[in-house]
């Protein structure tokens, strides 16, 4: 049972919370596509409360609400918010869970969204803090994967990119751990995983670690490609040498297997070419898609009747 709770860390759901947040959101999908009203969440609102840039996680969390019949208030910039006068989060947050049923929020600095769960007496969804965890993309993430791929377990998945700074990897690594997967981890040396993300999957999972993507395209069922931090990087100049140092092309997706996916929990900047977006393995526009239904579902569990 969701009802009430906070979701700040994937580690935060059971196997069972999962799965029965897949099924409902299949329910909200189908909802969807039939064009059936819905009103679990009529008289709830939900805030948003925004101190990083976001364009897909904010707005299909407030779609997902409104669809549902609910409202929703937001702090999309915290420039013309009180956070410019110095308001603490703990305040800001002692306030907005008065005037909301249910938090969404966002931060760069990782552990914020826990902090702001314990000042809440509402249940308060991470949406992303600093490098830490994004846990309601993982479950879109898994949710794709289900829907894309046909299932988890038995699969062979290539990550690429940023696994230093990104923190939907380190929460797609920590439910991964959870079936029977192959991992193929590529980045640069300097955007290596974390040590306690490393040590927290293996032994759990096989995995392999490179530099070069090539050799694993053959043997690859789901490459998820991510973007390079760029707000993460103290020196620019680092950032300047690493960007554009891999790219997906048609070559890459050519040498996939066939049935293989593509997915990338968006925004891109230049590491997958526009010429693969139409082809078959392409699935990240389907994937920021299905963020609406699986939020649907994880809202209307935790504050739903
Ligand atoms: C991701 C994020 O904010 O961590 N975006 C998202 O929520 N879909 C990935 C990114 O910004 O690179």
């Amino acid at each position: 049972m969701l009802k009430n709770r906070s979701i700040i860390s994937i580690a935060d759901l059971s196997d069972e919370d999962i799965n029965e947040i897949f099924t409902e959101a299949d329910k909200m999908l189908e909802n969807l596509n039939s064009g059936q009203k819905m009103n679990d969440m009529e008289s709830r609102i939900l805030a948003t409360l925004f101190y990083e840039p976001s364009t897909r996680t904010r707005l299909s969390f407030e779609s997902a609400m409104q669809r549902l019949g609910g409202s929703v208030i937001s702090m999309a910039d915290s420039k013309t918010s009180s956070t410019s006068k110095g308001e603490t989060l703990a305040d800001t947050v002692r306030i907005v869970e008065s005037y909301s049923d249910i938090i969404v929020i966002r931060h760069p600095l990782e552990g914020a969204a826990l902090l702001a769960s314990k000042f809440s007496s509402k249940p308060v969804i991470n949406a992303g803090d600093g490098s830490g965890e994004h846990p309601t993309q993982t479950l879109i993430d898994l949710y794709t994967i289900r829907k894309e791929s046909g299932s988890i377990d038995g699969k062979t998945i290539t990550i690429i990119g940023d696994l230093k700074y990104g923190r939907t990897v380190h929460s797609l690594l920590s439910a991964l751990a959870r079936y029977r997967v192959n991992v193929n981890l590529v980045s640069p040396e300097s955007l290596a995983l974390p040590k306690h993300v490393y040590n927290e999957i293996k032994g759990r999972l096989k995995v392999n670690v490179s530099t070069d993507l090539e050799p694993f395209l053959a043997q690859t069922d789901i490459l998820y490609v991510t973007r390079i931090q760029k707000e993460r990087f103290t020196d620019k100049n680092e950032y300047a040498r690493l960007i554009g140092s891999y790219k997906i092309t048609g070559r890459e997706a050519d040498m996939l297997p066939s049935g293989a996916i593509i997915m990338h929990p968006l925004p891109r900047v230049d590491e997958i070419s526009p010429e693969v977006d139409n082809r078959e393995p392409a699935k990240y526009f389907r994937q920021a898609y299905y963020g609406v239904p699986v939020r649907m579902a994880l809202i209307s569990m935790i504050a739903g009747e």
